[in-house]
């Protein structure tokens, strides 16, 4: 019996195979290939068309001398998208004809027939282009999205995507969790983004949300006694979008029982590491960790790019002495002089450091202080107050740039890590080759707003770190959590925790927040019913699916690695989406239509 080649499994009704592979081997066999015209030459009576399915282009060439006069007449009238079904014999092109710069361009096909399966109307946005020509505007391309789907690019960061999902569910099985599918339709889940809100039409004034994730299905599942689970989940989130975020977004959704955040860093690494080579990188595992407070004292970010290891210095205690209001009146209001030391940085220019100034203002910072050292002393704002011995305390030589904030650290350290990768790569400063991953470890539990009232770090099922633990209901502030984010590259990949699974550890970290007795019932009784049936210790974490697909890949926007992805005002343009209802609609979903004013 003969074997089943891959070819045979590409073969249909219309088609002996995809055409991206055809090489000189394939010399002389007949195939019919299916696909679209990615560009058509007329050579006064003889015809080359370049046809495209998804794995490629191939030359297909079509002349009297070969073709029939029917297909021929076909190939004169072809023009941009149009579908087609060709059949013919694989030859070698002409030497001088080849085209190393195609896989496929070694070989063409004489067609004997082609046939014309469907017409394009002349296409908005053009699938082939040269090198040259630049991409339409991406709203164009979103417009005319099935047009842009059709581009090689996008074609390969679906395909890679489809392989993450499949290593995802791949790996997850051979530890031995179970994909289980949670709802879409949920009660509101406390994430910290607005919710969608899907209305009720058999309960008037009652609606559903859509999850922001399955946190507390996942924690129920685990009180279900399932023990590992992991979803491919799909979450919305009515938030203010930015690069790196869509309303519409998928998480690789993960939570075990009986664990530490160790076993499940294991785990994870294990996971990264699979992926990582399925899109041709390496991960070197395991993963270094850093406690939060670290993060935030060393790069001023709880995501540092450790491709870039320059370190935010404390000059409190070097400046403190300072004739200088801004810096000393900061550190007397209980605030700190921290900077960042640049060797060889007095290159960059004013433009250069204003634009850094500017950076530190958008991250909320009043300005930003520079000195530039030169042999005869410095300059730049803070160098009229400085000494030799300053110059010293900052470890400064001639040639060297400061750049410094005093203030809070809540001021400071965001300021100080708006500018320095930027300063870094104006500098001209490259990463490191090899990826920076990092488990950035004991995040508090809370964080302060106005008036001293608390809100969640991250999520309110957070478990107090151990030492900490017993300070949970007199120092809230000061209680560490077991919470962890997973950052590649100075993009936070995935964030997660151990969970509390004691009722009454989750009714103090909840009464914290403010609720009432009566809200935490209303809210989540539910979850603390299914924490008093006997929840086992818990603990998991979510990945951003988009955003691994996007940085493997390096594209800039995660609109690249979603086929239909929102606009940054979190509009579908290809199908127009959202749409308004008429009043007949709305009043059976028991809604009333406002003005905005209202
Ligand atoms: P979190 O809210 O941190 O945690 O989300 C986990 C990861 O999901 C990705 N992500 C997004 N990606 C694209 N667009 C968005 N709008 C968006 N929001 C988040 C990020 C992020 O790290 N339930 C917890 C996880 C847990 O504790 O297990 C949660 O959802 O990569």
């Amino acid at each position: 019996m003969e074997s089943i080649t891959e070819f045979d499994l590409e073969k249909t009704s219309y088609r002996s195979r995809f055409m991206g592979s055809i090489n000189g081997q394939d010399e002389g066999t007949t195939l019919q290939l299916c696909g679209w015209v990615h560009r058509r030459r007329d050579l006064g009576g003889l015809y080359f068309i370049d046809l495209r399915d998804r794995s490629g282009v191939f030359q297909v060439s079509v002349g009297p001398d070969w073709t029939d006069p029917e297909s021929l007449a076909i190939a004169r009238d072809l023009g941009a998208e149009d579908v087609v079904e060709v059949e013919g014999e694989v030859t070698l092109r002409p030497s001088d004809a080849r085209n190393p710069e195609m896989a496929t361009g070694e070989v063409e096909m004489k067609a004997t027939r082609v046939r014309l399966l469907n017409e394009a109307v002349t296409p908005a946005i053009p699938v082939f282009r040269s090198p040259e020509e630049e991409l339409p505007s991406e709203d164009l391309r979103l417009r005319h999205r099935v047009l842009d789907l059709r581009r090689a690019e996008m074609q390969r960061n679906l395909e890679l995507r489809h392989c993450l999902v499949l290593a995802v569910r791949n790996y997850m099985d051979g530890l031995g969790f179970f994909e289980v599918e949670t709802p879409i339709l949920t009660k509101p889940t406390p994430e910290g983004a607005r919710d969608y809100l899907v209305p009720s039409r058999n309960h008037p004034g009652e609606f559903f949300a859509l999850p922001q994730s399955p946190q507390l299905y996942k924690q129920l599942l685990m009180a279900s006694g399932l023990d590992r689970y992991f979803q491919i989940a799909r979450c919305f989130r009515d938030e203010d979008l930015r690069a790196d975020r869509q309303p519409e977004f998928t998480q690789i959704d993960i939570e075990a029982s009986f664990i530490q955040p160790e076993d499940l860093f294991g785990w994870i690494e294990g996971l990264m590491e699979s992926l990582a080579a399925v899109a041709g990188r390496e991960a070197t595992i395991p993963f270094p960790r850093m406690p939060y407070g670290e993060a935030l004292e060393s790069f001023g970010s709880d995501r540092p790019d450790l491709r870039y290891a320059l370190k935010i210095q404390d000059w409190t205690e070097a400046l403190g002495t300072l004739e200088f209001r801004v810096v000393q009146g900061a550190i007397e209001a209980g605030g700190r002089a921290r900077g960042l030391m640049f060797e060889d940085g007095a290159r960059l220019s004013r433009k250069q450091i204003e634009a850094l100034e500017s950076a530190a203002k958008a991250a909320g910072a009043p300005g930003l202080l520079w000195v530039k050292r030169t042999d005869d002393g410095g300059s730049g704002p803070l160098s009229r107050f400085l000494e030799e011995t300053h110059y010293e305390a900052l470890g400064m030589s001639p040639g060297d740039l400061a750049l410094v904030a005093a203030g809070p650290d809540s001021m400071t350290s965001p300021a100080l890590d708006a500018v320095r990768v930027p300063a870094l790569t104006a500098l001209g400063v490259e990463p490191t080759e090899e990826d920076a991953w990092l488990w950035v470890v004991d995040f508090p539990i809370f964080e302060e707003i106005e008036d001293g009232a608390l809100t969640p770090a991250h999520h309110p099922f957070v478990h107090p770190h151990p030492e900490d633990a017993h300070q949970l209901e007199t120092e809230p502030l000061k209680t560490r959590g077991q919470a962890y984010d997973l950052v590649f590259n100075g993009v936070e990949f995935g964030s997660g925790s151990i969970r509390n699974h004691r009722p009454e550890i989750q009714r103090t970290i909840l009464r914290h927040l403010g609720l009432t007795d009566q809200e935490i019932d209303h809210k989540f009784g539910f979850l603390l019913e299914a924490l008093t049936l006997g929840a086992p210790p818990h603990g998991g974490i979510a990945l951003g699916m988009d955003r691994i697909v996007k940085d493997f890949l390096g594209t800039p926007s995660l609109r690249d690695v979603i086929a239909f992805p929102k606009t940054t005002a979190a509009r579908a343009l290809f199908e127009g989406a959202p749409t308004p209802l008429s009043d007949e609609e709305l009043r059976e979903l028991h809604l009333q239509r406002f003005g905005p004013e209202e």
